[in-house]
């Protein structure tokens, strides 16, 4: 079995990299041709556990290969993915030429049946659009070839992709033809075999909204929780224990309640904008997405005006030490993380910041060139006014509070995940501010 990935990111090497390793000859396209000559040389381009392991072995076993041609790429393939990230439009939301332009190589390049799988976010209707494209070239071409069509999206999480994809919660499979379904039941058998996951078969049109909804209901808890939260602030109740309360109720469960400074990434933001705009185009308001979106946003100020109510709006010459940067754990990506804000609005107020995350240094160093990015942690804190926790990496559970206040100026700690016990710190000297409590 042959497999042509297109697109070398997130979804792309993550498919890739566990398809080579169930043992199938794996072929990456990418437009970018810095990006395959780094991975032709070992390279990852992002931080993802697991993957460098899989994608190293599966290379040097020669299932795993890399390339910018289209025609190298689709040559005798049973199967191409297309996993490239479509380019916004004016108003933010997905403008599907990428996608639409591989399928239209696509028809110009196949020479056997072939299954085209889209795993790239789209629209619903997107399937249509490129079976139309890819049967209209075929036509132009005036050959005979068959082909068809499954919209299979993808649910990895960053930071656990390649677990997410071995061990998948369900695959949602949609074809419009029997010969779909039969290939893509093919591909994935060995996955079902070894899982008892369950797949989901359906059209693609509701395969393709299974997806915005899905990421949409994750994003819609996030938001809801943290309004919770705030609430209880005001109120004097207990945002830790009200969150248990929740989800220990079997009908609503523990997943993506815990309150904080706000998501990010691309995926959720991204999704929610996506789905809006389809409404849009169909007259229905989705007045709840909106709404996501927008406490969301409000979300992401709140550690910065937690440390500027502490100092009475003066931030001017204050230090202020910012642990974790990446949107979430076990990824380097900056991409709409709660750092961004802060470091931002901390900076527009004249603080000085000093930061420190295990893996997005690389990634802070390019976005601001000037910020001091401490050797570890507890470099990061030296003189500082305030300690700003955004990112719940797991060192920094517990850290050496000793340490830490004989490190600062001022010893302020604002807890953007709710990770430390107030308590504890308090009883260690420390001014304590988290959410929601
Ligand atoms: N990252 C995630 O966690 C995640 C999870 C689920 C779904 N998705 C969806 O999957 C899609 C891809 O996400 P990603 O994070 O992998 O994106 P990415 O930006 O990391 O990677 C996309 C890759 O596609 C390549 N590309 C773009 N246009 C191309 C073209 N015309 N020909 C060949 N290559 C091209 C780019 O060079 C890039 O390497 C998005 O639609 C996203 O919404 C992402």
């Amino acid at each position: 079995m042959k497999i042509s990935i297109v697109g070398t990111g997130y979804v792309g090497l993550v498919t890739a990299a566990c398809f080579s390793e169930l043992g199938i000859d794996v072929t990456c396209v990418d437009s970018d041709l810095q990006k395959i000559n780094r991975l032709v040389y070992g390279a990852i381009p992002i931080y993802e556990p697991e993957l460098e392991n899989l994608m190293t072995h599966n290379v040097n076993d020669k299932r795993l290969h890399f390339s910018t041609d289209f025609n190298k790429g689709f040559e005798n393939v049973d199967y191409v993915f297309c996993t490239v990230d479509p380019i916004p439009d004016a108003d933010g939301a997905t403008d599907l030429e990428p996608v639409l332009r591989i399928a239209q190589v696509f028809g110009q390049r196949i020479d056997r049946y072939c299954t085209f799988v889209i795993k790239t976010t789209v629209p619903v209707g997107t399937a249509h659009k490129v079976q139309e494209i890819i049967q209209h070239e075929i036509d132009e071409r005036g050959v005979d070839v068959k082909f068809d069509i499954a919209s299979n999206p993808d649910f990895l999480t960053e930071g656990n992709a390649v677990k997410d994809f071995m061990k998948p919660d369900r695959i949602v499979i949609g074809v419009e033809t029997e010969s779909a379904r039969e290939s893509m039941a093919k591909l994935y058998r060995t996955i079902l075999l070894h899982s008892n996951r369950r797949v989901i078969y359906t059209d693609t049109r509701t395969a393709e909204m299974i997806k915005y909804a899905a990421t949409s209901m994750l994003a819609t808890r996030v938001s809801f929780m943290n309004e919770i939260a705030n609430l209880c602030e005001l109120v004097g109740a207990d945002i830790n224990i009200v969150r248990h309360g929740v989800g220990t109720d079997s009908r609503i469960g523990p997943k993506y309640i815990f309150p904080g400074c706000g998501y990010g990434g691309t995926l959720f933001p991204q999704d929610i904008k996506d789905l809006v705009k389809i409404a849009d185009t169909h007259q229905f308001d989705m007045s709840v997405l909106k709404a996501v979106d927008e406490v969301n946003k409000r979300q992401k100020r709140i550690p910065f005006n937690k440390v500027s109510r502490f100092f009475d709006g003066d931030l001017k010459d204050k230090t202020v030490a910012i642990w974790g940067l990446s949107f979430k754990p076990g990824t380097d990506d900056l991409s709409g993380a709660p750092s961004i804000v802060t470091i931002d609005m901390l900076l527009e107020a004249g603080a000085h910041v000093r930061v420190y995350d295990p893996v997005a240094m690389n990634a802070t160093k390019l976005r601001w060139a000037d910020l001091y990015c401490g050797i570890d942690m507890y470099d990061a804190v030296k003189g500082a006014d305030a300690l700003v926790m955004l990112t719940e990496w797991h060192q920094f559970y517990i850290p050496d509070w000793k340490r830490v206040k004989s490190l600062m100026r001022t010893p302020f700690v604002v807890d953007g995940r709710n990770i430390y016990d107030k308590q504890e710190l308090e009883a260690a000297g420390f001014a304590y501010s988290c959410i929601g409590k």
